[in-house]
């Protein structure tokens, strides 16, 4: 392919990802739900809803949600399962669907993950150096910690941000191969993600009547490390506030911000009466900002 090295880094920050070739996505959300549930030191029957953020599940029925829910051995367990696609804003869909739903269940495991190397055009140097698999869970029980949600979506008539496939008769009669390949127009999604995520960001602030300087750390969706620094600019604040492992990871879609948010805790980056803004973008379009607030409003 005509690419390099060097231009991926200069253009986008990122240097690795990983590429499944024997999971599939409820493999790897499966075993980061075990993490999870380790680190929440619970068990996994006091699980009582499983939602997936994922735009490439196994299969289109069943969810993800209940294949995970199998793998866990919880096929008898009354469980709410079901999975989201929110593109790569799917993980903080699910979390704010989830921090609603705490008022009937206890125990809450959301996960985010993707294959996306399925639906990679591995021809179009565009799309292809950007996209890595990987999967991050959280579980969200009830708690003194805040949460001030936004979230929104824009139907994308342009078709900046796409990935076909199930077309109707169409293809039949055009007798053409359909394609399910993500495809799209790179600058106007970078011009999008800036203007949405500091959008997304201030709308939390507001509700939270918090200010930047409050905030302990911003987990970005991990898409480019220019879009990110451009945010941090426009909003003047230090780089050094927004979390990123894109370098490693590539962009993860729906997974990103559950497994950026783990490294951060465990790199001791989050600290435990910390405030945390959650903040995404992706296909749809769609974004939305969360602000984690553990010190209880105080
Ligand atoms: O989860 C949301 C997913 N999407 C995104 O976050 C994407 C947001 N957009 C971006 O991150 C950037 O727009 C890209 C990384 C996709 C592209 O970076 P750019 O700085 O906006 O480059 P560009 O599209 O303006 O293209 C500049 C040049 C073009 O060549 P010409 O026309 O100037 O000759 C491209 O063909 O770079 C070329 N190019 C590449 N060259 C080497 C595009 N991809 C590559 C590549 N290697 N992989």
């Amino acid at each position: 392919m005509d690419t390099s090295d060097k231009w991926i880094i200069q253009r986008t920050g990122i240097s690795s990802r990983y590429v499944s070739e024997t999971e599939n996505t409820s493999d790897l959300a499966y075993q980061a739900s075990l993490q999870a549930i380790e680190d929440a030191n619970i068990q996994r029957e006091d699980i009582d809803v499983i939602i997936v953020a994922t735009m490439t599940p196994d299969c289109m029925t069943p969810s993800t949600a209940c294949l995970v829910q199998a793998k866990l051995g919880l096929n008898d367990c009354p469980i709410f399962a079901f999975d989201i696609n929110g593109a790569c804003s799917g993980f903080l869909y699910a979390f704010q669907i989830a921090s609603d739903l705490l008022s009937r269940y206890e125990h809450i495991l959301v996960i985010g993950s993707e294959t996306i190397s399925k639906m990679i055009d591995w021809n179009d140097r565009s799309t292809c150096v950007l996209f890595g698999d990987g999967a991050g869970a959280m579980i969200l029980g009830r708690g003194a910690t805040q949460l001030y949600h936004y979230a929104n979506s824009e139907g994308d008539t342009q078709q900046v941000l796409q990935a076909d496939g199930l077309s109707l008769v169409q293809d039949l009669q055009n007798n053409e191969p359909s394609t399910h390949y993500l495809n799209m127009k790179g600058n106007d999604v970078f011009r999008f993600a800036v203007k949405v995520l500091k959008e997304s960001i201030e709308h939390v602030l507001a509700q939270s009547n918090l200010t930047m300087d409050d905030i302990d750390l911003v987990i970005p969706h991990q898409a480019n490390y220019r879009i990110i620094s451009h945010v941090a600019k426009k909003m003047k604040v230090d780089l050094s506030k927004f979390y990123m492992n894109l370098q490693e990871f590539g962009n993860t879609s729906a997974a990103s911000i559950p497994i950026a948010y783990a490294m951060a805790q465990r790199e001791g980056k989050i600290p435990a009466n910390g405030r945390v803004i959650l903040v995404g973008f992706g296909a749809g379009l769609t974004y939305g900002a969360t602000l984690i607030d553990n010190r209880g409003g105080q």
